[in-house]
């Protein structure tokens, strides 16, 4: 048997509504997700919950929501083909999270390398739920017993995790194949777009930079600016993988080229090798207002229109409710809680 065991092909992913989404969201994780809507159901849900593991101003929480399903169409998900909801409306995602947390282990969270990351050094004051992030998480995917899991590189371990606590889960009751062992897909040429100040940080929602990182609400002269100010090396580009591999920056600005041109980056090589980047980054920034000047301005437009936002979200919320509830009940009947 498959890890997917005998169930359907379903997607399910998520963005957490606690800051500007960037080109790293977009390019790691959303624009990856719109040709899936072909091949399998789809779910795509803003994980507001996950956005209260650090505190955030409940106004900024609720208008970060509507922004996120703004930019989860305006990039080109269907809401008509695919569920966009807010992971709190459906009550699945906390309950399964509680169940999660007495089958996965404290020694498999300690191992979990983002939460060292963002506890930083005093994660004595860090909050619990930022510890048990990543089986909210799994209690996400599994609440729908997704197949596949769309998301950027950094995102891989707590796939991992997610695949654990499925399988310990169908182990400790008995019930083979009862939760699928979902698949993570991280795709495309950039899994991992690096901050445009420094080749080796991720870019970040955090990050105190703004100069770091491309917001999908930038202008196109924002745009402009901050690839013209990118950190670069003082070399032409190479004309080989490997040579380019050995200069972060260099490195991450042809790839996004390419993730933004939906070419390889040999092609983007082959086009600018010996270029220096006072003539590449003006064709980057071309393309990259290109491609996010028309995304902006249909989430603009979206956002204008609230209500219509809280109708795509409300039916969101219905059509994923429909399919939690009924595994949640499964779920309490399989652990005794229902008899
Ligand atoms: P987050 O912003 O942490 O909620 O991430 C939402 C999605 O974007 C996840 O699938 C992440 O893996 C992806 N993502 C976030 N930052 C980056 C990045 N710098 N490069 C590639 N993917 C990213
Ligand atoms: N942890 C993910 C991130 O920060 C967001 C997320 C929460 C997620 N639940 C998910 C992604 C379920 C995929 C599936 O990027």
């Amino acid at each position: 048997m498959s890890d997917q065991g005998p169930h359907r092909k379903l997607v399910f992913s998520g963005v957490q509504p606690s800051g500007d989404l960037h080109l790293g969201n977009y390019l790691g994780a959303i624009k990856n997700w719109v040709p899936m809507q072909d091949d399998m159901p789809c779910l795509f849900c803003v994980v507001d919950l996950h956005a209260l593991t650090n505190w955030i101003d409940p106004k900024e929480l609720t208008q970060r929501t509507r922004e996120i399903a703004a930019a989860y169409i305006a990039c080109g998900i269907d809401p008509k083909r695919s569920s966009i909801f807010a992971q709190s409306r459906v009550s699945v995602h906390a309950e399964l999270t509680w169940i999660f947390n007495c089958v996965a282990r404290i020694g498999w969270l300690n191992r979990m390398t983002q939460f060292k990351e963002k506890a930083g050094k005093n994660s004595e004051k860090a909050s619990v739920g930022l510890y048990d992030y990543p089986v909210l998480m799994a209690a996400d995917i599994l609440a729908y017993r997704a197949t596949h899991v769309p998301v950027g590189e950094d995102q891989k371990q707590h796939l991992e995790l997610t695949r654990d606590i499925a399988q310990k889960f169908n182990n400790d009751y008995g019930v083979p194949d009862f939760f699928p062992l979902p698949e993570p897909l991280i795709l495309g040429p950039t899994p991992r777009v690096m901050s445009l100040r420094d080749g080796k940080a991720k870019m970040s929602k955090t990050d105190p930079s703004d100069y770091s990182r491309i917001n999908l609400a930038d202008s196109d002269d924002e745009i402009a600016q901050k690839v013209r100010k990118a950190r670069t090396d003082p070399e032409p580009l190479p004309d080989t993988l490997a040579a380019l591999e050995e200069r972060p920056e260099a490195d991450n600005l042809v790839g996004i080229y390419a993730a933004l041109a939906g070419e390889p980056k040999e092609t983007v090589l082959a086009r600018f090798a010996g270029e220096p980047f006072s003539t590449f980054k003006p064709r980057l920034a071309d393309l990259t207002v290109a491609v996010m000047g028309p995304i902006r301005a249909r989430m603009e437009a979206l956002l204008d229109d609230k209500a219509e936002l809280d109708r795509i979200l409300d039916a969101g919320a219905g059509k994923a409710a429909a399919i939690a509830d009924p595994l949640m009940r499964e779920v309490r009947r399989v652990v005794g809680l229902l008899g």
